[in-house]
Formats: structure tokens, C-alpha cells, sequence
């Protein structure tokens, strides 16, 4: 599944409320549509002026949405859906995020950190509607880039 506009990703990420990426009692944990926010938001901490950052830690995590079951296949999944629309590097990092990979890479490691401190304890990341416009900035920067490709 290709996501074509930012109104479907939005939809995605309002439909991963209520939802988790592993099985069991959620035991207080944050929601998939709850992470999204609060790892875009601590990226968005460390890294103002990078929205691309920012955009893979949203979207890093709808691959359980696109393909219930698919178990490790998500990361890749959830890549492919977003590398039209939001471009090549969102799509490397979101599918790159889980994988060991080099060190040297300061983009993944903040990903992944923001990855992982977003499931410790709770803070107010904002509302997905405040995300709008930075999605449609990076997919407008994309669409532009290919034009000339
Ligand atoms: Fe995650």
C-alpha cells in the first residue's frame, strides 16, 4: 500500500489510536498513535530545523496499520508506504530504525532514541493536527525534488 497524499497519512495516524505494535495487556503503555507524537516531538527537541527527522519519527510506526501480522516486515512496510509521498530519506530511516546498522549514522541514532525514550513516562506531545503543515512542507520539498529527477 502507497500512502498518496497527507490526508492519508493523517488518517492512518488518527487510526493508530487504540492500537499497539506487540501483543498483550497494554499495562499503561502509550498507544501507537501516542508514540508517533511523542517521537516526532522529542526529535523535534533535538533537531528544530530538521523536519524529515522529525516526519520519520511520526510515521515510523504505522507498518502494524498497513499489514496486521507482519510481524519484523513492518519497518519495511511502513517504508514503502511513505517514500513516494514523503521521500527516500523518511522512508531509509523508518525502515532502517530497528535494523543494527553503523553507529556513524547520527540520524538513526537519534530515531531510535526517540524511539525508545518516547515509551518511558508521560508527556504532553501535542495534538497530530499540529504536524499537518510540516508533513505537506516535506512531501511538497519531495514532489518538487522529483520533478526534476
Ligand atoms: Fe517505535
Amino acid at each position: 500500500m502507497e500512502l498518496r497524499s497527507v490526508d492519508e497519512v493523517m488518517d492512518l495516524l488518527y487510526a493508530c489510536r487504540g492500537s499497539w505494535d506487540s501483543p498483550g495487556p497494554p499495562d499503561g503503555r502509550a498507544d501507537l498513535h501516542q508514540h508517533a507524537l511523542r517521537t516526532a516531538a522529542l526529535l523535534r527537541r533535538g533537531r528544530p530545523a530538521d523536519k524529515e527527522l522529525q516526519v520519520a519519527g511520526l510515521v515510523h510506526a504505522i507498518g502494524p496499520l498497513l499489514s496486521p501480522g507482519a510481524g519484523h516486515a513492518h519497518p519495511d512496510r511502513a517504508a514503502d508506504a511513505v517514500r513516494a509521498l514523503l521521500g527516500e530519506r523518511v522512508a531509509r530511516l523508518v525502515r532502517s530504525h530497528h535494523r543494527a546498522g553503523p553507529d556513524s549514522d547520527d540520524d538513526l541514532l537519534r530515531l531510535r532514541h526517540a524511539d525508545e525514550e518516547s515509551r518511558h513516562g508521560g508527556f504532553d506531545a501535542g495534538v497530530l493536527e499540529d504536524w499537518r503543515t510540516v508533513l505537506e512542507l516535506v512531501a511538497d520539498r519531495n514532489s518538487r525534488l522529483g520533478a526534476v529527477d
